[in-house]
């Protein structure tokens, strides 16, 4: 297999400066809770939060969707909630990548549940042709196509989550 970069290092670093602009006039004067959620959600939210410059708390959630595919069942549980009150506060959940919007929707339903202040949602990728929820991620790096999509926080099979950079793997020729 080789792998063919979509997006290089140095590429997300510029993308992910823009949004952390972005968020800054967002949340300009805030405290805000950062959840990203374990484990893709983590290697962006550590690049994202060093560049907030306004007050955060970090808490971390942990959902679980049952099969052995690649990507979402559908049938999405929190396995490990937050610590954290979040009641009256303003809460940012980050992932890596937002599909058919199951795993995000469900997440926003339970944290809503907690009668946070504003709840909003990062995600590096958005797989728009993927989705079957109603969801829109409110910040988001870059749209890709229906590909299955590596590194930065995805992996395959729990493998390549650490990579710098995000990319696809590609059979060569005479692989089966
Ligand atoms: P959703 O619930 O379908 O939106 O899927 C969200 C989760 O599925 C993500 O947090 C990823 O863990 C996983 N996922 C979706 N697409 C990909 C992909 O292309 N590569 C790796 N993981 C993916
Ligand atoms: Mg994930």
């Amino acid at each position: 297999m080789k792998r063919v970069v979509l997006f290089k290092e140095e590429e997300i670093e510029r993308r992910v400066g823009e949004l952390a602009d972005e968020l800054n006039k967002v949340y300009s004067g805030k405290e805000v809770v950062v959840i990203p959620l374990l484990r893709g959600g983590v290697v962006f939210a550590m690049d994202l939060v060093k560049k907030f410059k306004f007050p955060v708390e970090m808490d971390f959630l942990t959902t679980s969707s049952y099969g052995f595919s690649d990507t979402t069942s559908g049938n999405v549980n929190i396995l490990n909630d937050i610590r954290t009150d979040v009641k009256g506060k303003d809460v940012l959940l980050v992932d890596d990548i937002i599909d058919t919007g199951k795993t995000l929707l469900k997440v926003k339903e339970f944290m809503l549940s907690k009668s946070p202040a504003s709840i909003k949602v990062c995600t590096m990728l958005d797989k728009p042709s993927r989705r079957v929820e109603d969801i829109q991620p409110d910040f988001t790096g870059f749209k890709v196509e229906d590909l299955f999509i590596v590194g930065y926080g995805l992996d395959y099979q729990n493998f390549y989550r650490n990579i710098p950079y995000i990319f696809v793997f590609e059979k060569e020729e005479g692989e089966e």
